[in-house]
């Protein structure tokens, strides 16, 4: 199952609105067969391991990190491509919450006499499946917030200048950590002042992200990098309902796509933008700031993951903060995070956070 898990997270940022499963099959001791979602979802990673294996399926034991699939979508169930295919045991990972599965697919398959063992590895499977499973249950995707930033929690010095705080090793990670999500987010603050790309760089030819900018009255220059690029990588500009019709029209015209979002008191609201990027299909969003944005973020407690790069310098209080204004009075009600990992990189640190949640 830990193989099937490593092969599932090769499809992290690519297969949504699908999950990013893992399918091993054993044979006689052997691997026969193993398979992880193709990019845009399709075929599934039961699909690919039986081609795979071919006749040696017969009789195999299949590992798979998701419960396999009991309903007919663009392609007949996975359940019943491995009874068809012979195989004698199947052990999964997670139960599939979505409900059109929601455990028929275990039963399809004990119905055809194949013996079945569920929750193997469960608690990793959780985690690599976390942004599919957020999606499904809570109706968005999960959501890190990375935070770049000096010793003393800045991202940029008073005059505004913030590029580069860390160094390139910490840049590398940040474009692999881009890799892996279905889209990167930003405020509208941030791509007012850096004009960023936010492609994924120094990785080859790869699918890129889905490049997000929260910004209600639109005011972002079209003429910017990412509306001269948004016929080369999905750019979407999330606006309120009183964002000026021409402006509208004009980041349009760059193939960007536009979508409206209920407003709220900083801005855009944080939940009904989590909730419309779900809907559209996205499970797994990497927000890189800025402050402000972030603030809102964190105050409406959808940040599920943080990514803390630190760097040895210090920027002092006239720098700008990593995170805006929270307004908390006691440090009850602050969101807590329980610490997964730490690493040193290249002169930096970094610091990967998980929250707590009940
Ligand atoms: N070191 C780093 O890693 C890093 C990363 C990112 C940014 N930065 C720096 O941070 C600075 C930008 O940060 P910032 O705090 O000024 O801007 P920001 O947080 O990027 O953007 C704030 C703007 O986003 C829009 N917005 C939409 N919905 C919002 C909501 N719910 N809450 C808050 N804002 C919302 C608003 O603009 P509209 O009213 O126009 O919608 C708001 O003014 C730049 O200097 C940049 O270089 C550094």
């Amino acid at each position: 199952m830990g193989h099937a898990l490593a092969l599932g997270r090769r499809g992290l940022g690519r297969v949504w609105p699908n999950p990013a499963v893992g399918c091993v099959l054993m044979a006689g001791g052997r691997v026969v067969g193993r398979g992880w979602t193709r990019p845009g979802g399709r075929p599934h990673a039961e699909t690919v391991a039986l081609a795979q294996a071919g006749p040696a399926a017969r009789g195999a034991t299949a590992y798979v990190t998701l419960e396999p699939c009991a309903h007919h979508g663009r392609t007949p169930p996975c359940a019943d491509a491995l009874i068809a295919a012979g195989v004698a045991r199947v052990v999964t990972a997670l139960t599939d919450p979505d409900p059109r599965v929601a455990g028929r697919g275990h039963g399809r398959l004990r119905a055809a006499g194949v013996a079945v063992d569920q929750d193997v590895c469960a608690a990793a499977a959780a985690r690599d499946h976390a942004g599919f499973l957020s999606r499904v249950a809570a109706g968005r995707p999960l959501l890190t917030l990375k935070l770049a930033m000096s010793v003393d929690g800045r991202i940029a010095t008073a005059t505004g200048e913030s590029q580069w705080i860390t160094g390139p090793a910490a840049r590398r990670r940040v474009h692999l950590m881009r890799l892996t999500h279905d889209a990167v987010l930003v405020g509208a603050g941030t791509a007012r002042a850096d004009d960023p790309s936010l492609t994924v760089r120094g990785f080859g030819d790869v699918a890129q992200p889905v490049r997000v900018v929260a910004a209600r009255t639109l005011d972002v220059d079209p003429r910017g990098t990412l509306g001269r690029t948004a016929g080369e990588a999905p750019v979407w500009l999330c606006h309120g309902s009183d964002a000026p019709a021409a402006r509208l029209v004009e980041w349009q015209a760059t193939g960007a796509r536009c979508l409206e979002v209920a407003s709220g008191p900083t801005g855009l609201a944080a939940p009904a933008l989590l909730a419309r990027l779900g809907a559209e299909g996205l499970t797994r969003v990497f927000c890189e700031g800025g402050g402000q944005f972030a603030a809102s973020l964190l105050a409406a407690d959808l940040v599920d993951r943080l990514v803390a790069m630190t760097a040895g310098l210090a920027l002092g209080a006239d720098g700008l903060t990593a995170v805006g204004p929270l307004h908390l009075d006691r440090l009850a009600d602050a969101p807590r995070y329980t610490l997964d990992q730490t690493e040193p990189l290249a002169g930096d640190t970094l610091s990967h956070w998980t929250r707590d949640r009940p």
